[in-house]
């Protein structure tokens, strides 16, 4: 196995969620929200975020495809499956879990808006602001990182790696 060098703590990903918490709650007190989820790798975040939220919570799941396990996005995006219900009228949060081209979301959130739903944001676990090609509106984000290759919190290499409880790089 190769060595993995911690980038970001366990404590430090809690600490943060918790602050997101706190304001993604404040946001939708009055009207609730629509968490969707985009598998697989938001799936730590979006259970950890969930957990925070004090105002009224739904959730679906959706899984897109981008890199057919590459470590680049290709701009073609799969709809590998779909929400099961529909987000019309509802305050939708899509929970990622990180913006690096922005190709991957710039193209999932044209797809969600055509489905009419209130409101639609974004919140990103981590941003990869200097790598942008297309440009994504990232309403709530957990950290913004260098571009280098992380792994860990949900995110994967070839599909391993997603379970460990902090963001962690690859050493060479
Ligand atoms: P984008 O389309 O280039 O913005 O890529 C977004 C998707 O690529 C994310 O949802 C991740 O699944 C994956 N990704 C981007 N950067 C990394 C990384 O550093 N580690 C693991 N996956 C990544
Ligand atoms: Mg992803």
């Amino acid at each position: 196995m190769s060595k993995i060098k911690e980038r970001i703590s366990r404590a430090e990903v809690d600490a943060r969620i918790k602050e997101l918490g706190k304001q993604i709650s404040q946001d939708y007190a009055d009207t609730g929200v629509h968490l969707v989820c985009i598998l697989k790798g938001a799936f730590m975040f979006m259970s950890d975020l969930a957990k925070e939220l004090t105002c009224p919570v739904t959730v679906d799941f959706m899984a897109v495809s981008s890199y057919e396990d590459q470590m680049e996005s290709t701009g073609i995006v799969k709809i590998v499956k779909d929400l099961d219900g529909s987000i019309e009228g509802k305050h939708v949060l899509v929970v990622e879990d990180i913006i690096d081209s922005g190709r991957t979301l710039h193209y999932l959130m044209e797809i969600l808006e055509k489905r009419n739903p209130k409101s639609l944001r974004l919140a990103a676990f981590l941003d990869k602001e200097p790598r942008r090609v297309v440009p994504v509106n990232v309403s709530y984000y957990g950290f913004k990182i260098e571009d280098f290759f992380v792994l860990g919190y949900g995110l994967d290499y070839k599909q391993m790696y997603r379970n460990l409880p902090f963001i962690g790089e690859m050493e060479s």
